[in-house]
């Protein structure tokens, strides 16, 4: 029973820190330095966390921290669980659920991605207002689980006022973004240049392998959700050079310093409204 699991995971998490985090953090590929910000309580391995599925990509390194930032009681994930992997979108949710049974209210999911635009340019963000799932699944697919209702609507699932904070935190950085729809796919194959190609006619700003069954399972959870998506480089076919996860990583890597400042700034900004 997942209410069981989900029960076990908390009592865990729960014997490790006192702090009642209101805000979640998932840091995507390249993206976990942000941990270097948080004032740690708990420093989690996924492989220890009952339940926890375990993620074996590279620079992804699965570990939650508890901790604060300016005194916001926080939760990291550093790296996440991909469906590619292997892995049931049941498996991928598991940790955010989580993060909702720990009393987490306001989850910011944050990607690395390629860029469906051809004003985009590698290091480069997007603020995420809407997504296009075109994984083929879903996470709330079974039994309903009583976090949520059966049925979830879908609208401003990119709440709106922290999109603008999120916005006003970029501008604040100092630091070239967009704003526009995450298609989320299976991978792990990056794109076909025609698949690029549709995509952006379809209204993409951006592609990638994770973040939508993590924000489904949190809309269900009634948590609010700001995306933000770390532009690694062009989709296929928009640049010439052929993708690599080194290349994604290096480019993450690249912009780990302004990505870091900006997540602390959002972090600062939002705190009076968790
Ligand atoms: N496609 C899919 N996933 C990605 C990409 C991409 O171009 N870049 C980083 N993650």
């Amino acid at each position: 029973m997942i209410e069981k699991q989900l029960e076990d995971a908390e009592r865990f998490i729960e014997r490790h820190t006192r702090l009642k985090p209101r805000f979640g953090l998932v840091l995507g590929s390249g993206l976990s330095g942000f941990g270097t910000r948080i004032l740690v309580d708990a420093d989690l391995a996924f492989s220890e966390i009952p339940h926890f599925a375990t993620s074996h990509v590279d620079g992804h390194p699965g570990r939650l921290l508890i901790g604060t930032v300016d005194d916001v009681p926080v939760a990291a994930m550093l790296g996440r669980l991909h469906a590619y992997e292997g892995l049931s979108f049941q498996q991928v949710v598991f940790p955010i659920r989580t993060l909702a049974v720990l009393g987490v209210k306001t989850l910011l999911v944050t990607n690395a991605a390629g860029g469906l635009q051809s004003k985009m340019k590698p290091g480069d963000f997007m603020v995420i207002n809407d997504h296009l799932n075109f994984t083929g699944d879903n996470p709330l697919r079974g039994p309903n689980i009583p976090l949520g209702p059966r049925f979830v609507d879908l609208t401003d699932a990119y709440d709106p006022g922290l999109r603008k904070v999120l916005k006003e935190s970029l501008k604040a950085e100092k630091v070239r973004a967009h704003e526009g729809v995450y298609v989320g796919v299976m991978g792990p194959t990056y794109e076909t240049a025609a698949e690029v190609k549709f995509y952006a006619k379809m209204g993409g700003g951006t592609v990638g392998m994770s973040t939508v069954a993590e924000v489904l399972a949190a809309r269900h959870a009634g948590l609010r959700v700001a995306g933000l998506s770390c532009i690694t480089n062009l989709g296929t076919g928009l640049s010439k050079e052929p993708l690599t996860h080194e290349d994604v990583k290096a480019v993450a890597a690249q912009v780990a310093g302004k990505f870091e400042r900006v997540v602390t700034n959002f972090t600062r900004k939002i705190k009076s409204r968790l």
